[in-house]
């Protein structure tokens, strides 16, 4: 029997890869430029981790985890996300007694048991980044600008930042009661989710998905008029933040975002062309959430986001088209004979040395055969390697577009194989 990848899960290939290695470079920079460094979390965390901080009643973790047994009996979880695992090494690390903040990213494979569709997938990777042991809202502001940026870098021009406030723990029993409230007699018409919701987590019940429950979920409350004092003017310093710094937003009262750490500023990057799964990237401020990891007080709040690199790969290639000059070999080394190969290893290991990317032939096929292969791997030329080339170190070079032939010496077509490797690029952009 074929065995084939399981649901949801999915192989990128190298025509996959080439964009998201394209996204990672740029968020690597952007990063680098913002003051980020690097962390890397293990893909199995315990269980408790994800029900403590993403919430027993989230989608996620009431129905989306893989969740298994260790021999030993322990729960274990592939981690859904990473804010959880990165405010859990931030607090078994100590990390807030480092000077300044602790600005972390991220790179790698989340696993959520949804109903696949296109951009939607059980095996998917982010990219995401935290900044922790700061509660200003200038912070929010720069994480925000750096997303601008690299979304810039990425080619996406049109994606709307939404942003909005979901409060805080003082304010949180008042909504809840208000919700509640507002609910009431609709209660018993809702499906068994919202009317356990309402009972456990009435934020959650604007999770929803069941469409005959959307009328009644669009008739409640809304968070703006619970807000306290702190998280008013939090929300206020970052619009005007926002205002003065020219980055365009839209304010929904109704974004609460799905993952119950969320304190204050919650937003997303939503995107046109993406159809039902718009949210590019989402995030939030979470404060609290190292402390009910176990952080003093003075480890302070945090604020993080991440991106779906799936969606943003689907998003930067329809906003442009990546030459093949990419992933297409910059020229392929064709030995003419057994006799050449010596000469054409050589010339292939000096020119992969300097960086250009090289495809050896098989010696001793018809000259024909190779021509052919080189143009089916799209590459720029080929350098011809027969015994007169090797005795001279004049090498054929062929210009497989436009089909000129001329003899060149190693310098000259190392010289010439980069000034195609530096143009690539620059198609791109
Ligand atoms: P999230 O909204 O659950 O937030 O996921 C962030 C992004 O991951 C989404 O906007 C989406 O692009 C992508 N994503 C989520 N689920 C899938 C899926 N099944 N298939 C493909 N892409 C998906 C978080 O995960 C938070 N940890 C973000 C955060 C960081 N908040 C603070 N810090």
């Amino acid at each position: 029997m074929k065995i084939v990848s399981v649901k949801g899960m999915r192989d990128l290939l190298p025509a996959d890869t080439v964009w998201f290695q394209r996204l990672e470079d740029e968020a690597r920079a952007t990063f680098a430029a913002y003051n980020f460094q690097e962390i890397r979390t293990p893909i199995v965390e315990p269980t408790e981790l994800f029900t403590r901080s993403v919430g027993e009643e989230t989608d996620i973790v009431g129905k989306e985890m893989y969740t298994f047994a260790d021999r030993d009996g322990a729960s274990l979880t592939l981690r859904p996300e990473a804010t959880a695992s990165v405010a859990r090494a931030y607090v078994e690390h100590r990390l807030w007694e480092r000077p300044g903040l602790c600005k972390l990213y991220y790179m790698g494979p989340m696993f959520r048991r949804e109903r696949p569709q296109k951009g939607r997938y059980r095996q998917f990777y982010q990219i995401g980044a935290e900044v922790l042991g700061g509660n200003s809202p200038v912070v929010d502001f720069e994480l925000l600008a750096m997303l601008r940026l690299l979304l810039e870098r990425c080619g996406i021009q049109d994606a709307e930042l939404v942003i909005n406030s979901v409060g805080c723990a003082d304010d949180r029993p008042a909504y809840h009661a208000a919700l509640r409230e507002a609910l009431g007699a609709r209660l018993p018409e809702m499906c068994a989710d919202c009317q356990r919701r309402a009972q456990t987590n009435p934020l959650r019940v604007l999770d929803c998905k069941v469409p005959a429950d959307q009328p009644i979920i669009a008739a409640l409350p809304t968070l703006e008029s619970f807000l306290d004092d702190k998280c008013r003017l939090h929300f206020a310093q970052l619009r005007q933040l926002l205002d003065a710094n020219g980055i365009s937003y839209r304010v929904d009262p109704r974004l609460v975002r799905g993952l119950d750490y969320y304190t204050s500023t919650a937003f997303e990057f939503q995107h046109g062309a993406l159809g039902a799964q718009n949210a590019l990237l989402g995030g939030g401020r979470y404060d609290g959430l190292t402390q009910a990891l176990g952080a003093p007080a003075q480890a302070g709040g945090g604020i993080g986001f991440a991106l779906g690199a799936d969606r943003f790969v689907l998003a930067m290639q329809a906003a442009q088209a990546l030459s093949a000059a990419l992933t297409a070999p910059a020229a392929v080394i064709i030995p003419l004979s057994a006799g050449e190969l010596q000469p054409a290893l050589a010339l292939a290991e000096r020119l992969r040395r300097s960086g250009i990317r090289i495809e050896l032939a098989e010696s001793g096929r018809k000259l024909s055969r190779s021509l052919e292969l080189a143009s089916k791997l799209q590459a720029g030329y080929a350098v011809i390697v027969g015994a007169d080339e090797a005795a001279s170190g004049q090498w054929q070079l062929k210009d497989l577009s436009r089909g000129q032939q001329q003899h060149i010496d190693t310098e000259g077509l190392e010289a010439r194989l980069k000034e195609v490797a530096a143009a690539a690029p620059a198609e791109v952009a």
